[in-house]
């Protein structure tokens, strides 16, 4: 479906995101026909020196190096250039915005706009009451529509206090708050598979499931961004956003319709459903650990201590896992693990669905305990879904053995879209469903408040060895529930395993 002809403005346009995400993302728009010809991509910048043409070499060297296949003949690349335009001047500088606005063009009429705010959250407020003020977020002759990418605030009060600024100058439905997990493909099939089948919803609730694990594995460390992660640490940069958003895809209920609130009025029910954490039992409930030194791919890696700009002394957590209880009658009693790390043995993003044990074990002689049933949905390495089940190994013999239906998400050769451009193209249409509202950031927050609490009191961190899955009392949060944490070194293969 293609979007109405749009100025698509990026505040921070030289910076790495844009660089990475945002141009790569709009070049394959640009390739499947979704952008209308006559869009304009509109990078904002602050530096005098840049110019034109620089500005469209660094277009190009950014689609060279992350996409290049948009660029692979010269009329692709002729036509994604036409698009692009610069506008340079300060943030704060009216003036800037008076020339962002001759920059814009209009189309039958109307003159719509995204803009994107690619800058450090600092500058939102500055940005939007600009725009606001320039008169470029009035929806008159055009729809006006801001894009915003995490952490929204830094901890419960301050993303109040954000979403109140942003209700000053724009209404709430003018506001695009991204979740990039939100635009994975394996995150949308959630919803397809738990709405548009029948089978397993009689199973979805306390009776049958047992709990549910949130896995997003990472080998990368901290890489260039010390400054932000210092701050915010695993559970701000992941928990907070990611995985709480798509525990609120596998708990919520069905929705009156896909339309965008409908769906976020359920997720919000949900996560005014969890349970407050109590301040004195935090260690109950999570668990926290920095990365030492060790070995990814048979090549060492510093500790977290030793990278740039990471303070010696720092006791960031690089690792971070939660236990959730929602309580309302769906979910009573159901704990939702939640956990991420940074510099793991694997890249491994998954949601498990460990189901409850038969009543009575009748193949005890066989297996004391039976293998749990699980349902898994892999967002990362092969977006697809695993159903583990028991079965007789054939022959004669009375072994019993892992069954693993596996269902890869893609079809071979198909080319799913990256998360960028699903939402990118979701906010030019209009479509709010896969972006957070503000009562979803503010509950998701009031979630985690206790832990970040916690955790700021002066404490030692425990330590795991890069490249290792061996994180200090990690087990005590699995407490109650059936089996282990998942391997997720695990590859399950068709058939017996
Ligand atoms: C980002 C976090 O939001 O998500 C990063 O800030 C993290 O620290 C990244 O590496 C993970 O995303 P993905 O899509 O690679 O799983």
């Amino acid at each position: 479906l293609q979007a109405d002809p749009c100025n698509i403005v990026i505040f921070g346009a030289s910076g790495d995101l844009t660089r990475r995400k945002l141009l790569p993302a709009l070049a394959r728009m640009h390739h499947w026909n979704l952008l209308a010809p006559n869009s304009r991509i509109i990078g904002v910048m602050r530096d005098p020196s840049w110019h034109a043409e620089r500005w469209q070499s660094y277009v190009h060297a950014s689609l060279e190096e992350f996409h290049p296949d948009s660029i692979n003949d010269d009329a692709s690349w002729q036509s994604i250039s036409t698009m692009l335009e610069l506008t340079i001047g300060d943030l704060t500088d009216a003036s800037m915005y008076q020339r962002l606005r001759e920059n814009m063009k209009s189309s039958n009429g109307r003159t719509n706009a995204l803009f994107y705010l690619a800058i450090p959250p600092q500058w939102y407020e500055s940005a939007v009451s600009a725009l606001h003020q320039s008169g470029l977020l009035d929806e008159s002759d055009g729809f006006r529509r801001i894009v915003i990418e995490k952490p929204f605030g830094s901890d419960l009060e301050s993303a109040c206090a954000l979403n109140l600024t942003f209700r000053e100058y724009v209404k709430e439905s003018q506001v695009y708050r991204i979740d990039h997990y939100l635009g994975k493909e394996g995150v949308q099939n959630l919803m397809v598979f738990r709405f548009a089948n029948t089978v397993f919803e009689p199973l979805w609730n306390r009776n049958y499931i047992d709990h549910v694990q949130i896995s997003v594995s990472e080998t990368i460390g901290v890489e260039y961004r010390a400054d932000y992660y210092e701050k915010a640490g695993a559970l701000v940069d992941m928990i907070q956003s990611h995985l709480i958003q798509v525990m609120t895809l596998v708990a919520m209920e069905a929705p009156v319709s896909l339309d965008g609130n409908a769906i976020r009025d359920e997720k919000v029910k949900v996560l005014k459903s969890v349970r407050a954490i109590p301040s004195d039992q935090v260690d109950r409930f999570a668990v926290r650990a920095q990365y030492a030194g060790g070995t990814i791919d048979g090549k060492r890696v510093p500790a977290y201590r030793d990278e740039p700009d990471v303070d010696p002394a720092s006791t960031a957590e690089t690792f971070a896992a939660l236990k959730l209880y929602i309580d309302n009658w769906r979910w009573q009693d159901v704990p939702f693990l939640l956990r991420t790390g940074k510099r793991l043995p694997e890249r491994v993003s998954e949601i498990a669905i460990r189901f409850k044990q038969p009543p009575k074990n009748l193949f005890a002689h066989i297996k004391e305990h039976l293998p749990q049933n699980e349902l898994v949905f892999r967002l990362h390495p092969e977006e697809g879904m695993i159903f583990l089940l028991n079965a007789k190994q054939p022959g004669l013999n009375d072994q019993l053995h892992k069954l693993a239906l596996d269902a890869p998400y893609a079809m071979t050769g198909s080319d799913s879209p990256e998360a960028y451009e699903t939402l990118l193209h979701d906010a030019l249409l209009g479509e709010t469903a896969l972006f957070s509202r503000a009562d979803e950031v503010e509950e998701s927050w009031r979630i985690v408040a206790p832990v970040m609490e916690a955790w700021k009191q002066p404490g030692s961190i425990r330590f795991y060895e890069a490249g290792s899955s061996d994180i200090p009392d990690i087990d005590t949060i699995m407490e109650g529930c059936i089996g282990c944490w998942r391997d997720l070194s695990t590859v399950y293969q068709h058939g017996y395993t």
